[in-house]
């Protein structure tokens, strides 16, 4: 792929009102979910799920690619159709997760480093054989007492951008994620602080690698109030707090900028990103979606693992992705909830 082919992909998947589904989980997350809906965990059951999530009709009006997990690049379709090549004919980029999982970093108690660099020349040669477009690789940042350390935050950086690296190398567009959980009990300033240090290290990092910026998409967190903390920081507060922090630390070449979910709930996760984009008209990328749980979960307790229900489910899962896709632009309002 060449320079001009990794810009359009970059650009095509932060197209206007487009955002990225993120279906990417590992067979234990996925277990987990499905846990969730006491439906058992197969090949199969997993390949029907993604099933319905991919070939949902009309989901290529407000999803420009999806981020799919090994074992789903090589599943198919009810028809037999491969999935990326059933993505590809609906319009929407087949990416791919290749980082191998957050695994305790030695030395550093509460952090983690993320691994899946060897072999990543080799493993990025067969996904692009396979139809991905783009790849993700999430770096976990935790909050908490004395933590996360500059080693940690380096590390994680570092691997971040090799991984970049490789990607272009390979002609992938590379979606790097550094997250920073919002599970702790610490305030939206801390989150922000935090935040700022990840962004500021991973970009001086990419710059290192000589990693192609303008050919690069920014997954993130919002900067939020950790979960358990007593005050919770109210929409604006972190609309506002995010753009800040992404104005100050994100350079203006990178094509675009979406966030992860992260645990919210799938109607406050809309409602930031509608926030963000309705008070802010002349940002210098677009800012945009790519959830996981909050676009999937209504979806998911829709199905709850019966083949009765895949149209509750896919109305449930085109309801979200078209509030996202609304809030694109700052033109969702919290009353379409009560009339879908
Ligand atoms: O890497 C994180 C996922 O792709 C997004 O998941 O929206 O459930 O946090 P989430």
């Amino acid at each position: 792929m060449s320079a001009a082919e990794l810009e359009a992909t970059a650009k095509a998947m932060v197209a206007k009102g487009k955002g990225i589904l993120a279906i990417d989980e590992s067979t234990p997350t996925i277990k987990k979910r499905f846990d969730t809906i006491n439906t058992e965990s197969t090949e199969e059951s997993r390949r029907t799920y993604r099933d319905l999530l991919i070939t949902a009709p009309g989901g290529n009006e407000f999803i420009s690619g999806m981020i799919l997990f090994d074992e789903t690049i090589r599943q198919s379709s009810a028809d037999g159709t491969p999935f990326p090549k059933a993505m590809i004919d609906a319009g929407m980029m087949p990416g791919i997760k290749v980082d191998t999982g957050a695994k305790d970093m030695a030395g550093h108690p509460g952090e983690k480093i993320t691994e899946g660099l060897d072999g990543l020349r080799d493993r990025l040669a067969e996904y692009k054989s396979l139809g991905a477009k783009f790849a993700k690789w999430r770096a976990v940042i935790t909050i908490g007492d004395n933590i996360p350390s500059m080693a940690c935050i380096k590390a994680n950086a570092n691997a971040l951008a090799r991984y970049a690296a490789l990607c272009q190398e390979a002609g992938i567009v590379p979606m790097v994620e550094p997250e920073v959980l919002m599970d702790a009990n610490n305030t939206i300033e801390r989150c922000y602080e935090v935040t700022e240090l990840t962004l500021k290290t991973l970009y001086s990092e990419l710059k290192d690698q000589d990693v192609a910026i303008e050919h690069t998409i920014l997954k993130t967190n919002m900067v939020i109030s950790g979960k358990k903390c007593s005050v919770q920081a109210d929409v604006q507060t972190v609309a506002d707090m995010t753009v800040k922090c992404l104005l100050n630390n994100v350079p203006a070449e990178v094509p675009g900028i979406v966030f992860l979910s992260g645990g919210q709930s799938a109607e406050l996760a809309t409602a930031h990103l509608n926030a963000m984009n309705a008070t802010n008209k002349d940002l210098p990328w677009p800012l945009s979606f790519s959830y996981g749980r909050a676009l999937q979960e209504p979806c998911l307790n829709a199905w709850a693992g019966k083949t009765e229900n895949v149209e509750a489910a896919t109305k449930a899962l085109l309801h979200r992705e078209k509030c996202n896709s609304l809030a694109c632009n700052g033109d969702y309002d919290e009353k379409m909830e009560s009339s879908a």
